[in-house]
């Protein structure tokens, strides 16, 4: 037990700062918007959304692809038939200054004729059974098996697959995302390893369970600064799992949440709470992940326009989507809809600047860079309990409308100078509440 004596806020952040680490500053791309979806489909899918990104003058900074554009979930590998040109293709997107970023997971499928399963086997990098043998386990890629992230060679040798000449058609705007590093198994108990599987160094699953992911995201972190000789280009790098000092290694996302109103609001809290663990490079799916398919109804235009204003003032900004959900890009919705989705996007890049600075405060002092309302006013009681507005900063108020058809807001105003709407420079006192009115716009 570690006890963190303050007494303000700031001092508790950079106290807790010392023991497990902060962010370094991110590559300022990487604060920008992010389009993903699962998946995107081909080498001419992602031309076209390039292309309308573009057109349209909506600006984005990276396009993602999900598992399905590997051969047959190999990560590292594409699939020949959907990206048969990858370096080309991130070429494309990288003369205008754009990104991509691929997924890699932690499952590795047991096939002798995939080259990483068959060196890692070789060398013996896998999770182990009790009796020593190599674990099975089943996730996206089918019978696969697990490396042992907990092993500084594991993460060595990892690293290394990162290198422009072994990650083949990857190049320097590439960048990537961990997923499943729970570590997930889908027939496993509780959807992950059996407790008792072992490690080289011979400990128990029940023991690193919360390590796994961290150390994945560390291992690709330093991955992608080795590949560079210089190790002169920050990497980027987004992991669902993590653990306390996990923020040392990149981004963070709230994993599978749904189109709902609710999980809109819910994201508030539960970045506001990464954020007090240290991890303030963190998001929300904007428009939420699971639609049609999942169970929910796809996002309509007021719900979409809602979550994309809140998620960009949010430190990571992604849209997200899963495959079963209808296209939710921009302009997937009426003009006036993109039009407005537009404009959300251009403020966010007006504010690039602010972000990139609370960055780098955020790395030399611990204090998260979206915050409780309570960090910046402390000894003001009625900010304790207030989830539903956030500060970006210590200047900038947010306060989201979490209800369909709501065109005002109820918003708390604290401290004792005014606050001033930075879209019509309305004022209002410190200390009070007030409705605002708050149309879509
Ligand atoms: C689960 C992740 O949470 C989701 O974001 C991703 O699209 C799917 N895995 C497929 O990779």
């Amino acid at each position: 037990v570690m006890l963190l004596p303050g007494p303000t806020p700031a001092k508790a952040f950079a106290q807790y700062a010392g023991l497990t680490g902060t962010t370094p500053l991110p590559p300022r791309f990487s604060l920008g918007y992010h389009q993903c979806r699962w998946n995107y489909n081909d080498e001419g899918d992602v031309r076209y959304v390039h292309g309308q990104f573009e057109a349209l003058d909506i600006p984005y900074d990276v396009l993602w692809l999900d598992i399905e554009h590997t051969d047959g979930k190999r990560y590292f590998t594409w699939d020949s038939f959907k990206f048969p040109k990858p370096h080309e293709m991130q070429q494309e997107l990288a003369a205008t200054g754009r990104k991509m970023v691929t997924i890699v997971d932690p499952h590795i499928k047991k096939d002798p004729n995939y080259e990483v399963y068959h060196e890692a086997h070789s060398k013996a990098l896998f999770i182990q059974k009790p009796d020593g043998s190599e674990l099975d386990g089943w996730c996206w890629s089918g019978s696969s098996a697990y490396l042992d992230f907990t092993s500084g060679h594991v993460r060595d040798w990892w690293a290394s697959r990162f290198a422009y000449d072994v990650y083949e058609g990857s190049t320097e705007t590439l960048y990537t995302w961990n997923d499943m590093n729970e570590p997930s198994v889908f027939n496993g108990p509780e959807v992950s390893m059996d407790k008792d599987a072992k490690s080289l160094a011979g400990v128990e699953h029940r023991e690193w369970h919360n390590l796994y992911g961290m150390y994945m995201h560390q291992a690709t972190a330093m991955g992608l600064l080795r590949r560079n000789a210089a190790q002169d280009k920050r990497p980027f790098v987004l992991s669902r799992s993590f653990h306390a000092g996990s923020q040392r290694w990149g981004a963070i996302w709230t994993g599978d949440n749904a189109c709902r109103w609710d999980h809109m609001e819910a994201s508030l809290p539960m970045l506001l709470s990464l954020g007090l663990c240290g991890i303030t490079f963190s998001g929300a799916d904007v428009g939420g992940f699971l639609g049609k398919g999942g169970g929910y109804d796809d996002p309509d235009a007021e719900l979409f326009t809602q979550w994309f204003q809140v998620g960009s003032y949010q430190p990571f900004f992604r849209g997200h989507a899963h495959h079963d959900s209808t296209r939710r890009e921009p302009w997937t919705w009426d003009e006036a809809t993109t039009h407005r989705l537009r404009r959300i996007a251009m403020r966010r890049y007006q504010l690039l600047s602010y972000w990139y600075t609370l960055f780098f405060v955020s790395e030399s002092t611990g204090l998260p860079t979206m915050r409780p309302l309570w960090v910046s006013y402390p000894h003001e009681t009625r900010t304790f309990d207030n989830d539903k507005q956030f500060m970006a900063g210590g200047d900038l108020m947010v306060a989201p409308v979490h209800q369909k058809g709501s065109t005002s807001q109820s918003v708390f105003f604290p401290g004792t100078a005014p606050w001033y709407d930075v879209l019509d420079g309305a004022s209002f006192d410190g200390g009070t509440e007030a409705t605002v009115d708050a149309p879509l716009d």
